[in-house]
C-alpha cells in the first residue's frame, strides 16, 4: 500500500510518499519520495527551536512540501475541467484548519487544482513534540483525508525513529543494509528479537524492549535532560552555535586529528549514573560539569574558549562520556534481556563516534549482536519513518483498532511502549 506520511513535531516539515509491503514479521518499505524543509537555519538565530515560530514556518511549507513529495512520486495529477472547482467539503475543510488561517488557502486552492493522489492512506504525527508544531501536520492531515477519503493513521514520532534503521533510500524493496554502512556489524535484514533500540534525539533518551514489531516495552529512560539537548546546550556553553551535535561532533574531531597518536586528555568529565544499576540517565549534570569547567578556566584566562584547541579537548570528552554511558547501558540491557540486536535511532544516532565506539564494543564483547543504524539521512527527523510505523500500526489495526480520524489529538508527551515498573 502507498502512505504519505507527514511529520511537523519540531523543526522539520517532512513529507514522503512510501511503498510499503510485506507482514508485521518482515515488512517492506521503498520511499517513492522523501521532502525534508528544515527551519534549521531560522530557530539558530535564537538558539535553539522556537514553537511559535515552527508552527508559522510549518503553515508556510506544508503545501508546497507536499506537491513536491506527490510530484518526485509520479503522483500529482491536475483535475480535468470538467471536475474543476467541485470541491463539496470546503466548510468541512474550513472548520479543520480553523487555526492554521495560513495554510487554509493555500489547502483549499490545492485541492482545486490537484486530482486524488493513488494513495491508500495518511500517516501523521501524533506526538511526542511541541503541540503548537503537531497541530498543525495533524490538522492538514485530517483536512486531506477528509478531501480524499482516506484513512489517517496516527504515529508515535518515537516508534518512527525505532523503525528508521528498517529502511534504505534505495530503489529496492529491502529492509536493508543502510547506504552509507561502513560497519561490519551491520547484516542486512538480520533483525532478530528480542531486540534493545536505544533512542536518542533532542527531547527523548530511552532503551526500548522490542519483542516484535508493534511490542515495545520502555525499561529505561533520561531523568532530564536528553542526549541531544545535552549536546545542544554544551555546543551553546562552548559557543559552537545550533544544532549542538554536529558542532560537537566536528570539534571533538579535531582534537582526535590534533591528538592522532594518543588522545590523551587532560579534561575529564563525569559518567553521569553509569553504575546505576538501571536503564535511566541522566544529563542535565554533565551540562552543570562542563559549565563549572569553563568558569573555572575562565578564571585563569578570560579568553580560553577563543582557542580551539580548548574547545576541542572539552567538546571530545563531553561526547566521550555521553558515549560511554550509552553504550554501558545499551550493553548491559542487551546482556539482561538476551537481546539479539541492537538498533539505535534518533538525531544522536547520526553521531559517527556513537556509531565506531559501539560497533568496537561489541565486537569486543564477542556477542553475536546484530547493530542497526539508520542512514545518516533517516538519522534526524524525516517522514519516510512515520511512514514506516503508520504502516504497523495499520498492519496491527484489528488488535489495536485505529481512532476516527476527527478524534486524533496531538500529544506532546505521547510515551512508546509501556515503563517498566
Ligand atoms: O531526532 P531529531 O532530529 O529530533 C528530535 O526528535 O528531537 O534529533 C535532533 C537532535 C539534536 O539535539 C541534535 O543536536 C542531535 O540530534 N544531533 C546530533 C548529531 N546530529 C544531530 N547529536 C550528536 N551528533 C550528531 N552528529
Ligand atoms: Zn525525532
Amino acid at each position: 500500500m502507498k502512505i504519505v506520511a507527514i511529520e511537523t513535531s519540531c523543526d522539520e516539515t517532512a513529507i514522503s510518499v512510501v511503498e510499503c509491503k510485506g507482514d508485521i514479521a518482515t515488512p517492506l518499505f521503498q520511499p517513492l519520495s522523501e521532502v525534508v524543509l528544515s527551519q534549521l537555519a531560522l530557530h539558530a538565530h535564537w538558539g535553539g527551536v522556537v514553537p511559535t515560530l515552527a508552527k508559522r514556518e510549518h503553515e508556510k511549507a506544508l503545501v508546497p512540501v507536499l506537491q513536491e513529495a506527490l510530484l518526485k512520486a509520479k503522483l500529482l495529477g491536475i483535475q480535468s475541467q470538467n471536475s474543476k472547482g467541485q470541491m463539496t467539503n470546503e466548510i468541512q475543510i474550513s472548520n479543520i484548519l480553523n487555526r492554521e488561517q495560513t495554510l487554509l488557502p493555500e489547502v483549499i486552492k490545492f485541492l482545486e487544482t490537484y486530482d486524488t493522489p493513488d494513495i491508500d492512506a495518511l500517516a501523521v504525527t501524533q506526538g511526542p513534540g511541541l503541540e503548537p508544531a503537531l497541530w498543525v501536520g495533524i490538522n492538514f492531515a485530517k483536512a486531506l483525508a477528509m478531501a480524499w477519503q482516506k484513512p489517517l493513521i496516527p504515529v508515535n514520532h518515537m516508534e518512527g525513529h525505532l523503525l528508521s534503521p528498517l529502511l534504505s533510500n534505495g530503489e529496492q524493496f529491502s529492509i536493508s543494509l543502510p547506504a552509507d554502512a561502513t560497519h561490519q556489524a551491520l547484516q542486512a535484514g538480520n533483525f532478530q528479537f528480542p531486540l534493545i533500540a536505544l533512542l536518542v534525539s533532542g527531547g527523548h533518551t530511552e532503551l526500548v524492549l522490542v519483542k516484535a514489531w508493534g511490542d515495545y516495552q520502555k525499561i529505561g529512560q533520561t531523568r532530564d535532560d536528553a542526549a541531544g539537548e545535552a549536546f545542544d546546550k554544551v555546543a551553546r556553553l562552548l559557543g559552537l552555535g545550533y544544532p549542538g551535535g554536529p558542532a560537537i561532533a566536528a570539534m571533538a574531531a579535531k582534537f582526535q586529528s590534533l591528538n592522532a597518536k594518543f588522545q590523551i586528555n587532560t579534561i575529564q568529565l563525569p559518567r553521569p549514573m553509569i553504575n546505576s544499576g538501571d536503564y535511566d540517565f541522566s544529563f542535565s549534570g554533565l551540562k552543570t560539569a562542563v559549565l563549572y569547567l569553563v568558569k573555572k578556566l575562565q578564571e585563569n584566562d578570560p579568553l580560553v574558549l577563543e582557542r580551539d584547541e580548548v574547545k576541542a579537548s572539552i567538546a571530545y570528552e563531553f561526547q566521550e562520556a555521553v558515549v560511554d554511558v550509552l553504550i554501558s547501558k545499551t550493553t548491559r540491557a542487551v546482556e539482561e534481556y538476551g537481546a539479539k540486536s541492537i538498533i539505535v535511532g534518533g538525531g544522536v544516532s547520526a553521531n559517527k563516534r556513537l556509531r565506531e565506539s559501539m560497533e568496537r564494543s561489541l565486537t569486543s564483547s564477542g556477542r553475536e549482536t546484530s547493530l542497526h543504524f539508520p542512514t545518516q539521512f533517516l538519522s534526524t527527523d524525516n517522514a519516510t519513518m512515520i511512514a514506516a510505523a503508520g504502516y504497523i500500526r495499520w498492519l496491527e489495526r484489528e488488535k489495536y483498532p485505529l481512532p476516527n480520524a476527527a478524534s486524533i489529538q496531538a500529544e506532546g508527551n505521547l510515551c512508546i511502549g509501556i515503563q517498566k515498573l
